[in-house]
């Protein structure tokens, strides 16, 4: 399969009489892929059951005429107007227990059954009429679940779906809900906060003072499913209708739903990629960083994502949306360095995309994205982020096909540690996201390709070193699987730290077979109480006590142990700087025979099926090796060549 190209485009926000030059110039480009549709409710159905698909068979066979393929969206992210209407009570409700209005998109609650059999019309509808048409060769639903914080929602359909949700997880013997079981496994003795029904249970919003953890992390764990049985509902009509493949546009960062469990009824996994938007709303990095890469985005943040989705789309995965200039969204909107454009598009291929779009085709003069750059001006008259798409369309002609590439290393990523460290962190900036990224800079700045691969069965075949921080639950088959594949593991902190709902299980963790250590006591710390190591860099905002009697691998300056292990494994009691978290890992792969490389600030190495790529994030030409690379610049080399 070639790697390919497209863009997303809204016919309907145009005139009829540009269309057919809009697909010309898109072809002209070098584009395959259009995506179109995924905002056009209104447009389709301006009235209850009175359908307009005129205007969008007009357009599909327009953009299939000038030889482009379709990406058909279903448009339930934005219920039109009348919709509200009919029923109110679908708006998702906020933590203050506020509805959320119209006048946006994204203002549905998961739960409303109401919505949800007007999602399932609208997209028979669309199925039926389009299952089969040959332009259509992909489809898309709804548009970034989760994007705008609109996975939770505490309002009334969610509380009675929720209550439902937990008669079926709480069973006695009968097979039937079973209140004391909940109450037992959630601790409810504690304040008194015991239930004597199901339908007493309301959502943990509003509590006076903190709700019980394992009530917050049930209700997480309920929006979860939620989200994967809206997207179930829609994906079960698409393919009663068509052969194509359905994906969803995930978003940057978005980790309020598993990921993983959606994409198991999908066949590609997608995701917008916005690098300056992001460096500046979601990073969370320091402000010179922010400073320095302000045009051209985290030098791993994209990358991580590229591997979690290719990981969510079982190895088929696509970038839906690439930020083609500046966005309008973020606090600070920057255009993106001379050659970053490019820069990103390649990333993806060289993490095994199989295509990139840009968002969007022509910059809007009217609404909330008039400042959102496209690949055209307003004007229509190309814009920068033109001439690189079409610089990278050149390339990709004699670039070999869409290739994964084999890792030594792994990075287990769970969504459900992502609920737990939510519910309970502890201390400010303790977020299981941000420590996995950072042990992720620290693999990626040591020249690693790396999987990700998910927490429920992990295949952990073949690598030579998988890491596996933060996983606060860990089920019986997690840690037999961690403590008997043949790599090198290194894992902590808080793994194993709470039984499956929420409370401190006895022997204390991690109890990992094979490995005498146990976390006696934990402490969260201030930014500004770091510990330094005796080897080297420090551990900050958290440690544990550890106690055993496994080899002690690091202790900090106050002769504490921070890094126990035997064997192969080695369990982490500290949230680490990337300095000790580089020594550790260097020390891992040097026992695991993986040759490492100390690349220097903002440049990284991925290694592909046959070539590895150089990517320079620096605003500065770097030498590295031997070979120069320019200031936001891409370096293909032949694996052949380096064997
Ligand atoms: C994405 C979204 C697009 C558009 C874009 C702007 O999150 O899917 O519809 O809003 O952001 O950057």
């Amino acid at each position: 399969m070639k790697r390919t190209l497209g863009t997303c485009y809204y016919p309907e926000h145009w005139p009829r009489e540009i269309w057919e030059d809009d697909a010309r110039r898109m072809a002209e480009l070098g584009l395959t892929w259009v995506r179109i549709g995924e905002f056009s409710w209104s447009q389709l159905e301006p009235a209850r059951g009175d359908y307009h698909f005129e205007w969008l068979d007009d357009a599909i066979a327009v953009l299939g005429a000038a030889g482009l393929k379709v990406v058909l969206g279903t448009p339930t992210a934005t219920p039109p107007r009348w919709m509200i209407d009919r029923y109110p009570d679908m708006l998702a409700v906020d933590v203050e227990g506020r509805p959320r209005k119209f006048g946006s998109r994204r203002h549905y609650c998961f739960s409303h059954e109401g919505y949800k059999s007007e999602c399932a019309r609208i997209v028979t509808a669309m199925a039926k009429r389009y299952g089969d048409n040959p332009h259509v060769a992909a489809w898309q639903t709804d548009n970034e679940y989760g994007c705008h914080d609109t996975t939770i929602s505490y309002s009334d359909a969610a509380r009675k779906a929720f209550q439902t949700w937990l008669r079926g997880r709480y069973l006695g013997n009968g097979n039937s809900g079973d209140i004391d079981a909940l109450n037992r496994a959630w601790g409810n003795k504690f304040w008194s906060m015991e239930y004597d029904d199901f339908g007493q249970i309301d959502l943990p919003n509003l509590t006076v003072t903190e709700p019980n953890p394992a009530h917050s992390l049930a209700f997480r764990r309920f929006s979860s499913d939620q989200v994967v049985a809206f997207n179930r509902l829609q994906v079960d009509i698409l393919r009663a209708h068509t052969d194509a493949p359905i994906t969803h546009n995930y978003m940057g960062r978005i980790t309020d739903f598993d990921h993983f469990a959606v994409g198991a009824d999908l066949d590609i996994a997608s995701w917008d990629s916005y690098p300056l938007g992001f460096l500046e709303d979601r990073v969370g990095a320091k402000d010179d960083w922010q400073r320095r890469y302000a045009q051209q985005g985290d030098p791993d943040f994209q990358a991580m994502h590229h591997d979690l989705f290719r990981a969510v789309g079982r190895g088929r995965w696509w970038v839906m949306e690439q930020q083609p200039g500046p966005v309008n969204w973020a606090p600070y909107n920057p255009a993106p360095l001379p050659g970053m454009v490019r820069l990103w598009s390649w990333e993806a291929f060289a993490h095994g995309a199989e295509a990139v779009c840009f968002f969007r085709w022509r910059q809007a003069p009217f609404a909330q994205e008039q400042m959102h750059a496209g690949l055209l001006r307003p004007d229509s008259v190309d814009a920068p982020g033109l001439q690189e798409a079409r610089q990278v369309a050149e390339e990709l002609a004699s670039a070999p096909d869409v290739a994964q590439g084999r890792a030594d290393v792994a990075i287990v990523f769970d969504y459900d540690a992502d609920f737990a460290w939510t519910v309970q962190p502890h201390g400010q900036g303790l977020t299981y996201f941000g420590l996995v990224f950072e042990w992720y800079k620290a693999l990626r700045s040591l020249g690693l390709s790396l999987d990700i691969v998910p927490a429920g069965k992990p295949d952990l075949t073949g690598y030579k070193l998988v890491v596996a921080p933060g996983l606060m639950h860990m089920p019986d088959a997690m840690k037999a699987a961690l403590s008997s594949c043949a790599a090198q593991v290194v894992f902590g902190p808080r793994s194993g730290a709470r039984d499956v709902d929420m409370s401190m299980p006895v022997p204390l963790p991690p109890a990992m077979p094979g490995l005498d250590v146990t976390v006696t006591h934990v402490e969260s710390l201030r930014p500004d109480m770091p510990v330094g190591l005796q080897g080297g860099g420090c551990l900050h905002i958290y440690r544990e006590a550890l106690h055993g009697a496994a080899d002690v691998e690091e202790r900090s300056v106050d002769g504490a142990p921070v890094i126990m292990g035997s064997d192969r494994l080695s369990y982490v009691g500290a949230w680490l700087d990337q300095n000790a978290l580089r020594r550790l890992i260097k020390r891992k792969c040097a026992a695991a025979g993986i040759a490492t490389m100390d690349l220097p600030d903002g440049v990284r190495v991925r290694d592909c099926a046959e070539e590895r790529f150089w990517f320079n994030y620096n605003a500065e030409p770097v030498v590295v090796d031997g070979r120069t690379l320019d200031a936001a610049g891409v370096h293909r080399q032949s694996l052949t060549d380096l064997e």
